[in-house]
C-alpha cells in the first residue's frame, strides 16, 4: 500500500497534502517515467490520443464528452456549412467548437488537433483568461501543461498549478456568448452567477466532473499523486441521469365533479443555471395526462424554454440561425436554478371509474427544427390515482 492509494473525500485536501506526498514517492521511485516517452515540445497542440497514452481513464471519458465531438460531429458541421453560407464570411464558430483550429491558425484543418474539439491539449495549455476584444485563452502550447494539481511532477511533461482549473471562468468563454446583435445567445455562466451556487463555492466542475475512481496516470507509467480523477465525460442534456438529478417533480389530483383537477410541482434541484441552459433549441416538455379503465383519455403539455427571433421578429429554429442573426428573447420560462413551479390542468373526467394521473417529462433537442423529436427524450414521469366516486 502507498500513500498515493488513499482515497479522499475532499478534494482540496487531495490536492495539497497528497500532492505533496506522492511527490516525495515519485522521487522515492527513482524517475518511473521512461525518458523515451517525454511529449515533445513543438509549440503545437499535442493529438489528445497522446495524453491518452498515459492518461487512458481521462481520456477514455473526454473521448465520449460532447466536447470531443464539438468539431467532427455531422450536426456541428451541417450547421457551421449553413453559418458560413449565410455570411459567406467566418462566422466565429470555432473559436468554441474547434479551438485548437483557431488558435494555430489552421484554417484549411491540416492539423489532427483541429478535429479533436474541445480538446486535452487546448483546456491543459490555458495561462490566463482575457476579458473584453479578442481570443479569450491566452494559451501556450508546449511542455508545460496546466491543470488542479499541486506539486504534480510529471517526467512525460511539465506541470503547473493553476487555480482556474477548479474555477468556473474556464468554463465561461464558451459557455457564454453575445452575437453581433447584442443578443446573449448563451447565458450559461451568467445564470450560474446569478444562482445561490458560487457563495457555496459549487463551480460548474463541482457537478460537471465530479470525482470518479480511476488512474489519472497508468499505473504501468507512472504513480499518480491520486487514486481519484475529475469525469471528462463532462454529462449534461445528453444524459438521463443528469436530467434526473436536475428535476424533481410531484403530481396531485383532487375531483371536483366530473372534474379532475391535476397540479403538478417542479423544481430545479440539481442545476446550477437554468433548465434546460443553452442553445434556444433546447427544451424540456411535460405532458400531463389522466387517464381511466373506462377509457377516457385527457393529455395537455406545457414545454419550459425560451424561444428567439431575429430583428425582424422571425423566430429561429436552427443553430446557425440563432448563433448569428438572433435579436431578442420573446418568451423565456425556463426553469431558473432552485426555482419551483406548479403548474395546473383541469378535465373532464367521469367520477364512476379511477383515474390515473401522469407527468411524464421529455428533453428535447434538434439543431435544426425539421429534425426535431417530438417530444423528446424520456426521463422523469409521476403519477397519482384517484378512486371512483361511489354513487
Ligand atoms: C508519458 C506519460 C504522459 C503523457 C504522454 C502525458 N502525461 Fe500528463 N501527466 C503524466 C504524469 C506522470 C502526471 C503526474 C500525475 C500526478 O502527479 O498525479 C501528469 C500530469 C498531468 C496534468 C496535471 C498537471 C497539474 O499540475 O495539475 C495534466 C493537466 C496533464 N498531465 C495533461 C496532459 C496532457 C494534456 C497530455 C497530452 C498533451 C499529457 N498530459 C500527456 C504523464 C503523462
Ligand atoms: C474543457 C476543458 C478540458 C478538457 C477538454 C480536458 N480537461 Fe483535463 N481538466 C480540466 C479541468 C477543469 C480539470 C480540473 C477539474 C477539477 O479539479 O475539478 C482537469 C483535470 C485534469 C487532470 C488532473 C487530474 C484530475 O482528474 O483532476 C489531468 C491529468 C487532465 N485533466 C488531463 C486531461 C486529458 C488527458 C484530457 C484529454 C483526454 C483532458 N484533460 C481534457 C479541463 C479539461
Ligand atoms: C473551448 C471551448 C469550451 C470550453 C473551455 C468548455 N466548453 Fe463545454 N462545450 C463546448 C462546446 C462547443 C460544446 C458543445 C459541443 C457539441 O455538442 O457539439 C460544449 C458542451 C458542454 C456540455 C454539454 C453536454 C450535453 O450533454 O449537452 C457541458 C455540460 C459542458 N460543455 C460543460 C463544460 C464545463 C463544465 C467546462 C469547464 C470546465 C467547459 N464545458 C468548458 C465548448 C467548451
Ligand atoms: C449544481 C450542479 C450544476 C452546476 C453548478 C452546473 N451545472 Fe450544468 N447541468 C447540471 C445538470 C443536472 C444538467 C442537466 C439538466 C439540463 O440539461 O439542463 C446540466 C446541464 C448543462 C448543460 C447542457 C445544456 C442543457 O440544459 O441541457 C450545459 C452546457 C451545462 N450544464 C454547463 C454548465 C456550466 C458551463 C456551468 C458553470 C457555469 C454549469 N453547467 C454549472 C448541473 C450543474
Ligand atoms: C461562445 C461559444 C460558441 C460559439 C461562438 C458557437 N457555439 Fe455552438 N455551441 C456552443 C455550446 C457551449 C454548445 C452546447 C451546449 C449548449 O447548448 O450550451 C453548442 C452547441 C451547438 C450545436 C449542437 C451540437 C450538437 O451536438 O447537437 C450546434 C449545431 C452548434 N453549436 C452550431 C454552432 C454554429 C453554426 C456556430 C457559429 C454560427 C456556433 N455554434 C457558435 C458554443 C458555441
Amino acid at each position: 500500500m502507498s500513500v498515493c492509494a488513499v482515497r479522499v473525500a475532499s478534494s482540496g485536501c487531495r490536492r495539497t497534502l497528497l500532492g505533496l506526498a506522492c511527490l516525495s514517492l515519485l522521487l522515492a521511485f527513482g524517475g518511473v517515467v521512461n525518458a523515451g516517452q517525454r511529449l515533445r515540445a513543438t509549440g503545437e497542440f499535442t493529438s489528445a490520443e497522446e495524453c491518452g497514452r498515459c492518461h487512458q481513464d481521462i481520456h477514455r471519458y473526454w473521448k465520449t464528452s460532447m466536447h470531443a465531438q464539438s468539431s467532427d460531429n455531422p450536426r456541428f458541421q451541417q450547421a457551421f456549412q449553413k453559418a458560413k453560407g449565410d455570411t459567406g464570411k467566418d462566422p466565429g464558430c470555432l473559436t468554441c467548437h474547434a479551438p485548437a483550429a483557431v488558435y494555430m491558425q489552421d484554417a484549411s484543418w491540416q492539423k489532427k488537433t483541429s478535429w479533436e474539439g474541445v480538446t486535452c491539449d487546448f483546456c491543459h495549455s490555458v495561462r490566463s483568461i482575457r476579458q473584453g476584444q479578442g481570443l479569450p485563452f491566452v494559451v501556450e502550447p508546449g511542455i508545460v501543461k496546466t491543470g488542479p494539481l499541486k506539486g504534480a511532477k510529471p517526467t512525460a511533461h511539465d506541470a503547473a498549478y493553476s487555480a482556474a482549473y477548479t474555477s468556473s471562468t474556464i468554463c465561461a468563454p464558451c459557455h457564454q456568448y453575445t452575437n453581433d446583435k447584442k443578443h446573449d445567445v448563451l447565458s450559461t455562466y451568467a445564470e450560474w452567477q446569478a444562482s445561490g451556487y458560487p457563495a457555496k463555492g459549487t463551480t460548474c466542475q463541482t457537478c460537471h466532473m465530479r470525482s470518479a475512481t480511476g488512474h489519472v496516470v497508468d499505473p504501468k507509467v507512472a504513480r499518480a499523486s491520486t487514486s481519484t480523477l475529475n469525469l471528462h465525460e463532462m454529462p449534461g442534456g445528453h444524459s438521463v441521469t443528469e436530467l434526473n438529478r436536475a428535476l424533481l417533480a410531484q403530481v396531485q389530483a383532487e375531483r371536483h365533479g366530473e372534474t379532475v383537477d391535476i397540479t403538478v410541482t417542479v423544481t430545479n434541484r440539481g442545476a446550477g443555471h437554468k433548465v434546460p441552459t443553452g442553445s434556444p433549441l433546447r427544451a424540456i416538455v411535460m405532458v400531463v395526462e389522466a387517464d381511466n379503465a373506462a377509457g377516457s383519455r385527457q393529455t395537455a403539455a406545457r414545454t419550459f424554454g425560451r424561444v428567439v427571433v431575429d430583428s425582424a421578429g422571425q423566430e429561429l429554429n436552427d443553430e446557425a440561425g440563432v448563433f448569428q442573426r438572433a435579436a431578442r428573447t420573446v418568451s423565456d420560462n425556463r426553469l431558473a436554478p432552485g426555482e419551483r413551479r406548479t403548474e395546473r390542468f383541469s378535465f373532464p373526467m367521469p367520477s364512476s371509474a379511477p383515474v390515473r394521473a401522469l407527468a411524464r417529462f421529455y428533453y428535447r433537442y434538434a439543431p435544426d427544427a425539421g429534425t426535431r423529436p417530438d417530444p423528446g427524450t424520456p426521463f422523469l414521469s409521476v403519477s397519482a390515482w384517484l378512486n371512483a366516486v361511489s354513487k
